[in-house]
């Protein structure tokens, strides 16, 4: 048999770079794949993927984030290098696949994982009450949609930086994390472990079991275009054959394959084509068992399911990106910032790296409507130009007055950590 190969060919094409996986086939190898192309921030305009037998076989047509041909020769390095480790035969895949929590212990954070219903200054609540039990945020990401949310966050001990491991302490947390839902939530779930996952992935099946996608709010319906997803059974091969169509955004197919894969669906046939505005996906499918679906129940199920996956991302309201020296307690401050001003958070991404923390939220007024340029100021004013930028929204990009060291009103708040 032949080894697994990647190869990168820039020549081919004038705006895109192509990149050829070839290996031997196995389960899940697709999303394995999808999962390093997205996780080095790479936008893929294209895919052929064919696993048919005991082969698998993919071509991505990929750009960087600003929509250009990667030249740059150790990135394309890096993209080989995570590429061949991700198809190496002694991949641990089957292990990292669904009950994650605790396969893989880790000392140096302790990974807690909430979800429940949505409400304005959930965020702010949350982080609250990590701050005043001495945990301080390292890494976090919170999704909302129809509803509900979902959050999966890295905590350390504010004195020590290292993992929680006191079960007596860890149990406080959870008990106060679940108070914070409380009376509210009809299943808010809180887990406290320590681990590693693949925290998007995690999100999508945290929202999955939470059942985001069954709608409340018929209006919600209104404000996005929906994306199309239809499954029809190609019953010569016996496949489904799954096609959507839906704007296109970055790690749309990230999404779609990972949920095809919780779902327990291998993908062996698919196509990925973007034009314009607008993404088109095909995949022909069957279950892990070896059927095509065979109840209208479960048709309807993965339309569900697939529907849910494309816009559970999709961001709502404004984006901002907050950029400053880290410190215990510097989210908690700043999402109470946004609350005291009417806004809540619908997404958010917080990393820190060496003494640097760099945020990203989706804001949207309490209220539903859009953010209100008056607001945006006074945050602004609150927690520093400079630090809280306005991202893709040009009314709101020019600030009104010039930047200068006496508009850091909270400058105590965001100093650099002393070391
Ligand atoms: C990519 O293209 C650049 C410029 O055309 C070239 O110098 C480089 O060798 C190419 N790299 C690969 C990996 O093909
Ligand atoms: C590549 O990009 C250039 C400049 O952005 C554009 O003029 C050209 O049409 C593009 N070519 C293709 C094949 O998309
Ligand atoms: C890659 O995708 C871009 C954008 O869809 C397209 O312009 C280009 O022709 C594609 N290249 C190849 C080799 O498919
Ligand atoms: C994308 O690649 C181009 C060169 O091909 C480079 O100039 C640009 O900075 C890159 N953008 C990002 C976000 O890496």
């Amino acid at each position: 048999m032949n080894p697994p190969r990647v190869t990168i060919d820039n020549a081919t094409c004038a705006n895109a770079t192509i990149i050829h996986v070839d290996s031997a086939n196995k389960y899940g190898i697709l999303l394995e794949v999808v999962q390093v192309l997205t996780d080095l921030k790479l936008i893929v305009k294209k895919a052929y993927i064919s696993s048919d037998g005991g082969w698998f076989m993919d071509v991505f047509n990929v750009t960087n984030q600003s929509g250009q041909k990667i030249m740059d020769e150790s990135v394309l390095e890096e993209i080989k290098d995570c590429l061949y480790k991700s198809i190496a035969p002694r991949s641990c895949f089957l292990q990292s696949q669904r009950r994650v929590i605790g396969v893989e212990p880790s000392l140096d954070y302790t990974l807690i994982e909430l979800t429940g219903a949505d409400r304005p200054g959930l965020l702010s609540e949350v982080s609250a009450v990590l701050t005043n039990l001495d945990c301080n945020v390292v890494n976090a990401e919170v999704w909302t949609h129809n509803k509900r949310a979902a959050a999966v966050i890295q905590v350390t001990d504010r004195n020590s930086g290292l993992a929680i491991s006191d079960a007596e302490r860890l149990g406080r947390i959870k008990e106060r994390l679940r108070n914070v839902f409380k009376g509210r939530s009809r299943d808010a779930k809180t887990t406290v472990a320590m681990g590693i996952i693949h925290r998007e992935r995690r999100l999508h099946q945290m929202m999955l079991e939470d059942r985001d996608y069954e709608r409340y709010d018929k209006d919600s319906a209104k404000a996005n275009p929906m994306p199309m997803v239809s499954v029809v059974n190609w019953l010569q091969k016996d496949y489904s054959v799954v096609t959507m169509r839906c704007n296109d955004r970055p790690k749309l197919l990230f999404d779609t394959v990972c949920t095809l894969t919780d779902m327990q669906y291998v993908v062996y046939h698919g196509s990925v084509d973007t034009e314009g505005p607008e993404a088109y996906q095909e995949y022909y499918i069957r279950h892990i068992d070896g059927s095509p679906v065979n109840s209208e129940a479960e048709r309807k199920r993965i339309i569900q399911y697939l529907e849910a996956a494309i816009e559970r991302r999709v961001s709502e309201g404004l984006k901002l990106e907050l950029s400053t020296g880290d410190r215990v307690g510097l989210l908690s401050d700043v999402t109470r910032i946004f609350r005291e001003n009417g806004l809540t958070v619908t997404r958010a991404e917080v990393s820190t790296k060496g003494n640097k923390a760099v945020n990203t939220f989706y804001v949207r007024d309490t209220a539903g409507s859009s953010v209100e340029l008056k607001a945006l100021e006074a945050i602004r004013q609150e927690i520093g130009q400079t630090v809280l930028q306005v991202k893709g929204h040009p009314e709101h990009q020019k600030s009104p007055a010039q930047d200068s060291p006496t508009r850091f009103l909270f400058s105590s708040l965001f100093r650099p950590r002393t070391p």
